[in-house]
């Protein structure tokens, strides 16, 4: 295959996550909104990616940071009106960035009105129907219907006062859909209708492997000491695990949703597209997701989740690329639910050279890359102090916190808010003291800044990537080495501690300082 000048958009497309809570804050009300994100668009056209993805901005209670939806056609106030949205769209494409946004169908909130009424209605009622309630178990139904964990810790079924139970994978606010009811697909047809004739050039679908359930809502079955699923690491075993049982996820019947919004999108112009947030056990029940008739990308997790380590990162491209034949791979590093990659590969001078090796080998892959908000700036995990953390999964359970990546965005100034929003309060989540060095502004314009580094990749990856055939040759340079040709491209990764030789050719991107030969930590291209 090759990246000929026919190929969609997205195939080669980078793409930039906005989470709107913590991006930048026009009002100055400490949380992120749509006209602070239409402010900055040029700092996305500057960075040098072809689109953006925003994390959802609809109407939401906010238990799960707009997860929850409560209603999928209007915008939350917190982020502004509908009139923003179509100004943030228009102004993006004016600055030739496409617009990705959020899908949430796995669930809804519990303020949707479906819900609400599903609640005033009787057991076995059509309102019931809607999503998935059931009779508990035991003499008097106060046991759960099945033993299914939440992934955000606790029982997956909340009980309601006549004392039947509904699903709830996520958060109790977060009730699960019944999608082999034919109103939920028509229901989501709609807003996919909606979002397209405003303008939307593709969509990122949440949960996109929870959707189905098994039919019979069996017990999962958990081998001794395994501990129940959580969305996340069931991702786990694409990095070699054993297999396990998931009756809630993945399930056969998915695909027959995404075909059907294939077919709709297909209806439209512009190479509107898909993209799956799916963790499946394997690369190959990834690759089901992106058949020809189905969505147009996956998320590749296994990329994120591997260990620093040549071998681990071969692995997964060669995993990645058998197993995804014609469909187009991705490649990401970070997002709003995991730990940033700096403080992933230890944090600190060595956390931060690895993570800026990492992104400059993952952007000569073929196919596309995502990043996420605030990595250009070679951001570190934030440990948010327990009294200001909000995410759902550590309000349930005390056990994790994805709010140390979601911290907002520091763009200027040497103290909070650093220009995130007018005014000198801390947003809401407090940034760190000692930040004034990654602003944007800090950053800009000064050499091996990592902010300049990623303007230089993405200018490199345009300019000398992206036309080269997507086929990949792994080269062998030793154990600690990730190493591979890519048409006139060679690139080298050295994940070891000592210093390697560098191959023959002219250095034309680097993620540090090289000399003859490659530090350790430290990526480059060759031509
Ligand atoms: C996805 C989102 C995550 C959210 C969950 C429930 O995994 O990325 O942030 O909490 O779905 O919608
Ligand atoms: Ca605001």
């Amino acid at each position: 295959m090759n990246a000929e000048s026919s190929a969609p958009w997205w195939r080669h497309a980078v793409v930039y996550q906005v989470y709107p809570r913590s991006f930048s804050d026009a009002n100055g009300d400490g949380i992120g909104d749509l006209p602070g994100i239409t402010s900055r668009l040029t700092h996305l056209r500057d960075l040098g990616v072809d689109a953006l993805w925003i994390s959802p901005f609809y109407t939401s209670p906010q238990h799960d940071h707009g997860y929850d939806v409560a209603d999928y056609r209007d915008i939350d106030p917190l982020f502004g009106t509908l009139a923003d949205a179509d100004e943030l769209i228009a102004r993006s494409h004016q600055l030739g960035l496409r617009v990705i946004v959020d899908l949430v169908p796995n669930h809804t909130s519990d303020q949707h009105d479906w819900f609400q009424a599903a609640l005033a209605a009787a057991p076995g009622s059509p309102e019931r129907a809607r999503y998935v309630f059931r009779d508990g178990r035991g003499p008097n139904g106060e046991e759960p219907p099945n033993n299914w964990s939440s992934v955000f810790g606790g029982p997956a079924w909340e009980r309601v006062p006549d004392g039947q139970w509904y699903l709830h994978l996520f958060d109790r606010t977060q009730p699960d859909l019944d999608w082999r009811n034919p109103e939920v697909g028509d229901m989501f047809e709609d807003v996919l209708r909606f979002w397209l004739d405003r303008g939307v050039d593709g969509f990122r679908v949440d949960v996109a492997h929870g959707l189905l359930k098994e039919e019979s809502l069996r017990d999962q079955i958990l081998a001794e000491g395994e501990e129940p699923t959580s969305g996340a690491s069931a991702g786990e075993s694409m990095m070699g695990g054993l297999p396990r049982d998931e009756p809630m996820w993945d399930q056969p019947e998915v695909h027959d949703v995404y075909r059907r919004w294939r077919r709709v999108l297909s209806e439209y112009d512009g190479d509107r597209m898909l993209v799956a947030e799916a963790w499946t056990q394997t690369a190959a029940s990834l690759a089901r997701y992106v058949r020809p008739d189905e969505m147009h990308q996956a998320f590749n997790f296994a990329w994120l989740l591997a260990p620093w380590s040549a071998e681990a990162f071969a692995g997964v491209v060669t995993s990645t690329l058998q197993a995804l034949d014609d469909a187009a791979p991705t490649w990401v590093l970070s997002n709003h639910d995991v730990v940033r990659h700096v403080t992933r590969y230890g944090g600190g001078p060595v956390g931060l050279a690895r993570a800026r090796a990492a992104t400059v080998t993952m952007l000569a892959l073929p196919g596309s890359a995502y990043l996420y908000q605030g990595e250009e700036l070679g951001l570190e995990e934030v440990d948010v102090a327990p009294e200001h953390r909000q995410d759902p999964a550590w309000v349930r359970t005390g056990r994790s916190s994805r709010d140390g990546c979601r911290v907002p965005i520091p763009w200027s100034g040497d103290r909070p808010p650093y220009g995130f929003g007018p005014g000198t309060g801390q947003p809401w989540l407090p940034q760190p003291s000692d930040w004034a060095r990654r602003t944007v502004a800090a950053e800009d314009g000064v050499a091996g800044s990592t902010l300049e580094l990623y303007r230089e990749a993405l200018a490199a990856r345009r300019k000398l990537a992206a036309a080269e055939p997507d086929a990949v040759e792994l080269l062998d340079l030793g154990a600690e080495v990730l190493a591979f040709r890519r048409g006139a491209l060679t690139v080298v990764l050295n994940c070891g501690e000592a210093p390697v030789p560098m191959p023959a050719g002219e250095v034309v991107l680097a993620s540090g300082p090289v000399a003859d030969t490659l530090p350790a930590d430290t990526a480059v291209w060759l031509r």
